[in-house]
């Protein structure tokens, strides 16, 4: 007989992660949609004087992690940039271990986010993806449609310049029928030709292992979320540094461009000529 194998469930979450929640929760808002750039597997395999797909291996521990308490907290969509279009440039070998390693996450978790009431979402090329890992996420996807507590969004052979242009493609199609007029071309109606449509912008992203770059992920989504960068490599990624995360975001000051509340006095013409002048 088949053994389930050994998993944290909701109901095994620690009294102290409790507290620690609770107290986030009051310390202000929890973001709705958190984006993260897993970043730093190879180095924290090579570390250990180990080869790079090991990262891999420990990386999906801390995907099992930051996702179920993402849940927990409330966090409604979370975003994971799992594989680039630019990471098809990687050794062969070190790219089907990758997805063989999705493949089996994929099947070890499924039941765990279906009790979860997690729902799995994919963006990017999924078509690229080899033809087990697509039946796979299909089969996870079906498994999870009505699962309402949090969205999990797998971003696979994915890029932001690849998001885009796609729906530069769609919306061209759609202005040379009649069907959109070009003067009614603006945010929003861009951002619902993106592959995103279904969550909202990111509030805050986090990118692990230390490099200051957004590397062709949510190109466009990313327009005024908050960065939270750390130098742990992503296998180190667990819970205690997402409330970090999270923590530094409430004590975030998000203008959107405008000035801050009571720096809205107004000032006469004269007082803007003797200023400028
Ligand atoms: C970046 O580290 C990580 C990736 C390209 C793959 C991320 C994949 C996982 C965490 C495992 C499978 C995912 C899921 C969703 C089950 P890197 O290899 O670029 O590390 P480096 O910068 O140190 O070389």
């Amino acid at each position: 007989m088949a053994i389930e194998p050994l998993t944290l469930t909701d109901t095994d979450q620690t009294e102290q992660d409790k507290k620690l929640q609770e107290k986030l929760k009051s310390t202000g808002s929890i973001p709705t949609h958190i984006a993260i750039i897993m970043d730093g597997n190879g180095r924290w395999a090579q570390k250990k004087g180990n080869i790079r797909l090991h990262g891999h291996k420990a990386g999906v521990e801390s995907v099992r992690d930051i996702t179920e308490s993402c849940a927990q907290l409330g966090v409604k969509h979370l975003t994971l940039y799992a594989f680039s279009t630019e990471n098809w440039n990687r050794p062969a070998a070190e790219i089907n271990g990758l997805m063989k390693l999705l493949v089996q996450s994929l099947r070890d978790e499924a039941g765990r986010l279906k009790k979860n009431d997690i729902k799995l979402v994919t963006i990017g090329q999924i078509e690229r993806l080899p033809e087990k890992c697509q039946r796979q996420l299909q089969e996870v996807k079906e498994l999870t449609k009505d699962n309402s507590r949090m969205q999990l969004c797998l971003a696979l052979s994915y890029s932001g310049r690849w998001d885009i242009t796609e729906a530069v493609k769609q919306i061209a199609l759609q202005v040379k029928g009649g069907a959109i007029n070009p003067e009614d071309i603006n945010d929003d109606l861009i951002g619902s030709f993106l592959s995103t449509a279904s969550a909202p912008d990111p509030d805050l992203i986090i990118r692990t292992s230390g490099e200051f770059r957004i590397s062709n992920f949510l190109l466009w989504q990313l327009a005024y979320s908050e960065l939270y960068i750390t130098k742990t490599y992503w296998p180190d990624f667990r819970r205690d540094e997402l409330y970090q995360a999270i923590y530094s975001f409430q004590k975030r000051d998000r203008r959107y461009g405008k000035v801050k509340n009571g720096h809205t006095k107004s000032i006469s013409a004269s007082v803007i000529n003797q200023i400028i002048s």
